[in-house]
Parts: structure tokens; C-alpha cells; sequence
């Protein structure tokens, strides 16, 4: 059911992206996002210095929002927010504005688990009309914080089947792009140096998890490790092999990530595979993600990049679902720095 003449606005604060979007029904009209670079130099986001950066955003990145969409606020009718998981005082800059703003022109606020959201991602209308999975579908959510394999039964009933026991796939990308001396976040740079890569020359090893879960902590020790030794015989490694570092690291980390995947779309016969989160818009994932249409004689869903990354549209469709089986927050709610799906 798609009704038309609500208009939603979503904020997304809980990391180091400000960004605000405005819906229409289930149709994106406006997104603006403000990417903080102030982490760049550090090797990582500083929680202090991200709340500081969306304090100082958000009002700009609300209004561009409104206005490229070409509404009031008097038009809104609801207020879409992250509520969890994030790091406590970005989620509280977002919240606290959201609050007021759902005060100040009384409609209602909408909470929004952010892991819901990357997967509800694959439901935006845009110019793109791409198709979204009919239910029940897989959904691999690899971001900086999580890597989640889900059976989706519906929009709101979600049965987490894998997730990683140590660290997610974003820091296996984002500590080896540190240990080269790259920039944060190092995914997107490791993907980029990666193309031009041989991605068979380096092996690395494994952890062995039982289950559907998974751990990517050693993978990234035994690659410490490996740079290390390689750097003692040759002080000049890793600037001489860069590229096929690179690209063997990442198609390590893809290869086993779908592993998993691939054996749970075996094992329940389902037949729609969707990818999510920051880490869905690497290029060597989304092209072994493709093959599978052939491989498993499946149906796959690959999110335009700006809906993989955080954004508030993600939130925005989120919320517009809640908005249509009336699921309102109530005003006292604060923000959650864990959330379960
Ligand atoms: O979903 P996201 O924007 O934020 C979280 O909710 O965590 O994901 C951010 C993560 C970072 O670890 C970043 O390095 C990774 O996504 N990422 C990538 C790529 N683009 C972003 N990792 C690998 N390849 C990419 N192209
Ligand atoms: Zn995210």
C-alpha cells in the first residue's frame, strides 16, 4: 500500500555521517549528507569530535533537505530517527533534535533500529525503480560495526542466523588499511588499490566458526603479522606490492564472508539474495555476488552505493513502514548504543 501524501523525514547521526532525507511514501525526493573528515587523520572515528561535527551540522543538512525537496516543515508528517546501535553521543545529537522538531510541529517521532534500516535500503523507490525482494529473502549486512546474515520474513520479523563473534568486516578493512599507512575509512581505498591488484599472489588464513557465525579478529592478526615478517626482509613491501596486497586481502575477506551465505541459500532453498551496509558497495563483493544468479540459480539485490554507505534514507523507508502500522515512539525514549535486530 503505498500512500502518498505523507511526507517523512529522516535524520541518521549514529556514527560519523549527518544525514537527512525527506520521503514520499515509500519514494526518496531529497537526500543531503554531510561526511565528516575530520576522522581522516586519526585512523578512526573519535566519538567526541563526531557528536561536536553533528552538532554543527545538522541544522544546515535539514534545511538543504527540506528545500531541495521543496517542502515546509508545516508539510511533514512524521519524524524518522535512529535510535541504536551508534556511538552514544551521535545518536544523541540526532534524537534530541528529532524531539524537538517532533514537539515543536506535533507529529510524531519514529525510532529506527539502524541495522533494520540497511536492509529496509533495498525498499526506497527512486528514479532507478529497481526491483525489491519479495519475501523471504537473505540479507548479508556487512558494515564497520556489524556482519549480520539474515533470513528476512517480513519487514519488521527478522531471524538473525550469523554474526560475527569478534570484529565486523568494515574493521578487518578499515585496522589493515591502518597497518598499510592508508587513511581512514580504509575500505573504499583497499577496494580502489585492489583493482589494479593480482588478487591470487597473497594467501591467508582462516578462522574456523561453527554455525553460521563468523570472526574476522584473526584474519586480521595473521595480516599484522604478515606485513610485519614480509616488511623485515624488505623494508620496501609494502609500498612495492601494494596493489596485490590489497587485492588479496579483500578477496580473502569476500570469499569468506559468502561462504556462509552461500551454504544458507543451499540449505533453505530460498531464492533472494540481498546485500547491505558500508562494506556492500566493494566492488570484488558485488561481482561475486553476481555470479551467484548463475551459480545457485538465484535472484540478487545489490543496492545503488549511496544506500549502502549510512544514509537517511534508509531510516526514511524504515520509518515510512512503521508510519503506515502506526508504530510511534513516545518522547522519553533515549538513544541505545546496542540494539538487537
Ligand atoms: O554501513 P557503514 O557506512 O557504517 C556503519 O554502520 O558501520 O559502513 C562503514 C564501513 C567502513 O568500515 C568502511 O571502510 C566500509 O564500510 N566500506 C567499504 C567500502 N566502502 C565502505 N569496505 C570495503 N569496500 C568498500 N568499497
Ligand atoms: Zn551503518
Amino acid at each position: 500500500m503505498q500512500i502518498l501524501n505523507i511526507y517523512i523525514l529522516a535524520i541518521e547521526t549514529s556514527c560519523d555521517d549527518t544525514s537527512c532525507a525527506v520521503l514520499n511514501g515509500d519514494r526518496l525526493i531529497s537526500q543531503i549528507t554531510a561526511t565528516q573528515k575530520i576522522h581522516e587523520q586519526y585512523g578512526g572515528v573519535v566519538p567526541e569530535l563526531a557528536s561536536r561535527d553533528h552538532q554543527k551540522n545538522i541544522l544546515p543538512v535539514v534545511d538543504l533537505a527540506l528545500k531541495k525537496a521543496g517542502i515546509l516543515l508545516s508539510d511533514l508528517s512524521a519524524i524518522a530517527i535512529t535510535r541504536g546501535p551508534g556511538l552514544m553521543g551521535s545518536l544523541l545529537v540526532g534524537l534530541s533534535f528529532a524531539k524537538s522538531l517532533s514537539i515543536a510541529l506535533q507529529i510524531p517521532l519514529i525510532e529506527v533500529n539502524h541495522m533494520q534500516a540497511h536492509v529496509l535500503a533495498h525498499f526506497i523507490k527512486d528514479n532507478d525503480n529497481k526491483a525489491s525482494p519479495p519475501f523471504p529473502f537473505i540479507c548479508l549486512t556487512l558494515s564497520g560495526g556489524h556482519t549480520q546474515l539474515i533470513k528476512v520474513n517480513s519487514y519488521f520479523d527478522f531471524d538473525l542466523i550469523g554474526e560475527t563473534i569478534d570484529d565486523a568486516i568494515g574493521e578487518a578493512f578499515d585496522k589493515a588499511a591502518k597497518i598499510l599507512g592508508l587513511s581512514y575509512p580504509g575500505g573504499p581505498i583497499i577496494d580502489t588499490l585492489a583493482k589494479k591488484g593480482n588478487k591470487t599472489r597473497f594467501k591467508f588464513s582462516n578462522s574456523k566458526i561453527s554455525g553460521y557465525n563468523y570472526s574476522f579478529s584473526g584474519i586480521k592478526t595473521s595480516f599484522l603479522y604478515f606485513i610485519q615478517n614480509e616488511s623485515k626482509k624488505n623494508p620496501l613491501f609494502t609500498k612495492e606490492n601494494i596493489e596485490d596486497i590489497c587485492a588479496s586481502y579483500q578477496s580473502h575477506l569476500i570469499t569468506t564472508v559468502l561462504l556462509n551465505a552461500k551454504r544458507l541459500l543451499v540449505e533453505t532453498g530460498i531464492k533472494h539474495f540481498a546485500i547491505a551496509g558500508g562494506v556492500s558497495s566493494n566492488s570484488e563483493l558485488r561481482q561475486q555476488v553476481g555470479l551467484l544468479n548463475d551459480e545457485l540459480d538465484i535472484k540478487t539485490y545489490i543496492l545503488n552505493n549511496e544506500y549502502c554507505t549510512d544514509n537517511a534514507a534508509m531510516i526514511g523507508i524504515t520509518g515510512y513502514y512503521k508510519y503506515v502500522n502506526k508504530q510511534f515512539s513516545d518522547l522519553g525514549i533515549t538513544p541505545l548504543a546496542r540494539m538487537n535486530l
